[in-house]
């Protein structure tokens, strides 16, 4: 007579055991809105482990132990250290030649983003910095900053193309996103956003045009052609006061929409023209920076699944008294998420932790909700929250291990870096 089989061990390839403080932001189906944005699962003595990238078992360490075999795996001991999952940026234009020093300083003495623009600096300026790079120039400039996103956590990462303003440069950008992402370990969102200036000695509605009906559709061969999926790429319109219009930016979106190129928009961050609520109705992803929003889109969000995201960083480093109502918002069930915003003149950081420490002063959330809008919010704001963005059972294993002890003091230690670890689908990359 054979013996009934003992319980059949998972053999995993990694291993984080023993884990101090597992943290991780939690909902049977997310994303978080409202009160479920505090909710994280904290589980003391804990492991994480991992198979094929993904995370077969996570939670009590005895627990996990007992159902794997980790004889060949690679182990992570973070004892008394915070797990939490890797974090995820949902707004960067992390690709730029030159840089814009003069403007901070500028900025320093008094003048304002619009004056700075004005004279010459602004978008434009980093347009000109763009343009005279080549496809190499902007992958090795892009892939020196990537490295410094994973030594702050960052294992997922939305960038932005705009800094080329026309077909050429445009198209050059979006190249170099697609080869970042197959180089090095942070998995990149690219947006196309032509839409974000009009370039000098151009007349606006002749440039929209020309993103319609030529921009916009080279983009998508270009996807093509470099076996990226084309509904999984973003077309963002910077829709304020001196850029784009709403119906720009309504045209701009229905295209987008007809090519099956998903959607998110620059909104109220100076002056409120409607692109949130129009976001809202074309089933935009996310609306991003908000800082003059209205009651009245606080509620549309509220109502909708387009992901409001926040950038405190872009209102501290231009030195701005106002951000972004996020309390409000948070209280009305919007989903917050937080991101960078990284780019050469508005917001030249890019530590996430730090953002998280600007979302607990400035934008009054607690440290729970800021990794919450960090990780699984962020994550659901570019399209992946089914899968990155929390530590749990078939979810990628993306991981940030840290030197601290517990969630409130990653806000707290905004000014050092303290991420000690990180993994990426499984594999230790920091
Ligand atoms: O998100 N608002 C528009 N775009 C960027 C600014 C880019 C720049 O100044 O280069 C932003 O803040
Ligand atoms: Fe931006």
């Amino acid at each position: 007579m054979v013996e009934a089989a003992s319980e059949t061990k998972v053999k995993v390839d990694l291993l984080i055991s023993p884990i101090g403080e597992l943290a991780t932001p939690y909902v049977e189906s997310g994303p978080a809105r409202g009160a479920d944005m505090q909710n994280i699962r904290q589980v003391h003595d804990a492991a994480i482990a991992v198979k094929d990238g993904k995370i077969v078992h996570c939670g009590k360490r005895d627990d996990v132990l007992s159902k794997i075999q980790a004889d060949e795996a690679t182990v992570i001991d973070a004892s008394g250290k915070l797990v939490t999952p890797g974090l995820v940026d949902p707004h960067t234009h992390l690709v730029f030649g030159g840089n814009r020093h003069q403007e901070f300083a500028m900025r320093c003495q008094g003048k304002t983003y619009k004056e700075i623009a004005d004279q010459g600096g602004g978008i434009v300026a980093s347009m000109r910095g763009t343009r005279g790079a080549s496809v190499s120039d902007l992958i090795e400039l892009g892939h020196e900053r990537l490295k410094r996103l994973i030594e702050h956590g960052t294992t997922s990462c939305e960038v932005k193309t705009g800094y080329g303003l026309d077909k050429t440069s445009e198209l050059n950008m979006l190249e170099a996103i697609f080869e970042l992402d197959k180089m090095q370990p942070v998995e990149l969102t690219p947006t196309f956003m032509p839409a974000h200036a009009v370039p000098p000695g151009t007349q606006r509605e002749a440039y929209v045009r020309e993103v319609i009906e030529d921009m916009l559709p080279a983009a998508a061969k270009l996807a093509e052609k470099k076996g990226f999926p084309v509904n999984e790429i973003y077309v963002d319109v910077f829709c304020d006061d001196g850029y784009f219009t709403l119906e720009d930016t309504r045209q701009i979106f229905e295209k987008a929409k007809a090519l099956g190129m998903k959607l998110k928009v620059h909104a109220d961050e100076f002056a409120s023209l409607g692109a949130t609520a129009l976001a809202c109705e074309s089933g935009a992803d996310s609306a991003d920076h908000l800082l003059a929003i209205t009651p009245a889109d606080i509620d549309r969000l509220s109502k909708s699944d387009c992901a409001a995201v926040l950038l405190p960083g872009t209102s501290f480093f231009l030195n701005l008294k106002d951000h972004a109502p996020a309390r409000t918002m948070v209280e009305s069930g919007v989903i917050v998420a937080i991101g960078s915003d990284f780019n050469p003149g508005s917001c030249h950081i890019f530590s996430l932790p730090f953002i998280m420490g600007l979302a607990s002063l400035k934008l009054k959330l607690t440290a729970q909700e800021a990794l919450t809008a960090a990780t699984m919010n962020a994550a659901y704001a570019i399209g992946r929250g089914a899968s990155i963005g929390q530590l749990r059972t078939n979810y990628q294993a993306d991981i940030a291990v840290w030197n601290v002890s517990t969630v409130a003091e990653i806000p707290y230690n905004m000014g050092w870096n303290s991420v000690a670890q990180v993994v990426k689908k499984g594999a230790p990359i920091l």
